[in-house]
């Protein structure tokens, strides 16, 4: 897909325009047929094309609405067969520094998972020209947005290709093939190095979390290394660790049937590990960032882990396993503690589809924000909705760590019904100690089973955007 920056219409294709609510305007519709609410929207028929007009409410108007709007008009637009859509901006140039996360919502309206799919059942057409219309502007403003279009370019295309593997059921993507799928990746960048730690050297080096976690399954664990060098690079590294389970049955715990089939998406956390690193080394960001997978698929069998199981994760520490479906916080056990070691970062995100209680707290749309860095986490809270991955802080407690004080162990791995997603949290602090860290518990987001104006079922690709963006901004003042 190509993006055009005009100062014009060029008339061809079809076109989204923007409504505030109240000023819509048009011979032969009335304002009761449209009223410019929010996310509403009115098909138009003009000798050239078809405009789609879309409502983005009153005043004030946030960038995720534009974002919303503008992949709400593509993803319609592309249901009735279009492939050049213009984003007319010509009357809005208070909108214009939200160029970029139009494209970005654009970008993200047009992806579908339509792998397994017969062919006269896939769409047929796909979005070929998106054009953006600035109307008469500066040539250095134009520039600025030229830069902002392409570095949201590149981080859209990293989050639809997280959904593409996130979609890819768990008899195509286990530990084994996502593996390779990293390895894939690496191979595709100069500054990027892939290390794939398989079952035996997991065992031999004192991975006993992720060993233990996936002992049930004959697809067997790995722990996935990505080491990313941008130029100019001489501070401590960012690390990030994603959870990816790349099936969870809950193993001997077993889940209830219902819904069972959606913990595909439990290999999430580390899909968008994959997607951040991508994102990075395509920007080219002077920083060195560290990416581990933990991938392991939790099943129950002769060989699985047991309730009652006493576990010695990498470094040390002892699990007494209690429930074998709190499997995430053991994996990530071993993930934290050897990226820290390894790697001393200065910053560490974990991202992980860690509790069911977590969506019983806050719901679908926003994930569980823990951290031991109150600045950041209010940096992050504040600026989440903007980048388009919401978030809501949660707390980390000396309650929560009583609850998971094991009688043999150094901890449990389940703390009681109470404050699940913060008993989880304070599991994953036992293994990071100071460091500045960012837990997000994107149980709720990481999928959605009802489409959203710009993205349609399935993986949403979450913390992608959210990491990049945030870490572009730390670069941009210099403090990292
Ligand atoms: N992957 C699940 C959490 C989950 C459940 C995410 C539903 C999204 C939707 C996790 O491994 C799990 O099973 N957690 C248990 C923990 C419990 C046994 C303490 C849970 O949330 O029920
Ligand atoms: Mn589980
Ligand atoms: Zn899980």
């Amino acid at each position: 897909m190509n993006v055009h920056l005009q100062k014009a219409f060029s008339g061809r294709g079809d076109k989204v325009v923007f409504v505030e609510e109240g000023k819509f305007q048009k011979e032969g519709v009335s304002t009761q047929e449209f009223e410019g609410k929010k996310l509403s929207s009115l098909l138009w028929r003009e000798p050239w094309g078809r405009i789609l007009y879309v409502g983005i409410g009153g005043p004030p108007f946030r960038r995720d609405t534009l974002r919303k709007a503008a992949g709400l008009g593509v993803k319609s637009l592309l249901k009735i067969g279009a492939r050049d859509i213009t984003l007319d901006f010509s009357n809005y140039p208070d909108f214009l520094p939200h160029v970029d996360a139009a494209v970005e919502g654009a970008m993200l309206g047009s992806y579908r998972f339509e792998e397994f799919k017969e062919e006269k059942a896939k769409r047929k057409n796909n979005l070929e020209e998106l054009r953006v219309v600035t109307g008469e502007i500066a040539d250095s403003l134009l520039q600025d947005i030229e830069k902002a279009v392409r570095q949201a370019q590149e981080i859209a295309h990293a989050v639809n290709y997280v959904r593409a593997i996130g979609n890819m059921p768990a008899n195509y993507i286990t530990p084994e093939t996502l593996s390779q799928k990293a390895v894939e990746l690496a191979g595709k960048r100069k500054a990027l190095s892939v290390e794939v730690f398989d079952k035996e050297r997991l065992e031999k080096e004192g991975f006993g979390g992720l060993t233990s976690v996936g002992k049930g399954s004959a697809n067997e664990p790995r722990l996935i290394v990505l080491d990313y060098r941008g130029e100019g690079c001489n501070s401590r590294p960012v690390l990030v660790v994603g959870k990816a389970i790349t099936f969870d049955s809950g193993g001997i715990s077993i889940k209830p049937g219902e819904h069972m089939d959606e913990m595909k998406y439990d290999k999430m956390g580390g899909c968008a590990v994959l997607g951040i690193v991508d994102a990075v080394s395509r920007l080219g960001l002077p920083l060195r960032l560290v990416g581990i997978i933990a991938a392991a698929e939790n099943m129950p069998g002769g060989h699985a882990y047991r309730p009652g199981d006493i576990l010695r994760t990498y470094g040390g520490k002892t699990v007494e396993v209690l429930n074998t479906d709190a499997e995430g916080r053991i994996v990530l056990a071993d993930a934290l503690a050897y990226g820290i070691e390894k790697f001393n970062p200065g910053l560490v995100f974990d991202l992980a589809t860690l509790t069911g209680a977590c969506i019983v707290a806050i719901g679908k749309q926003k994930a569980g924000l823990f951290s031991n860095r109150e600045d950041i986490a209010e940096f992050l809270w504040k600026k989440s909705e903007d980048y388009g991955d919401p978030l809501w802080p949660l707390p980390l407690g000396e309650e929560f760590d009583e609850a998971i004080t094991s009688d043999v162990a150094v901890v449990k791995n389940v703390g009681g019904r109470e404050g699940g997603a913060c008993t989880a949290a304070s599991f994953l602090r036992k293994w990071v100690g100071d460091v500045p860290w960012v837990h997000l518990d994107i149980a709720g987001p990481a999928w959605i089973t009802k489409e959203y104006p710009y993205l349609e079922k399935g993986a949403t690709g979450f913390g992608v955007r959210l990491i990049c963006r945030y870490l572009m901004k730390r670069l941009e003042e210099k403090s990292l």
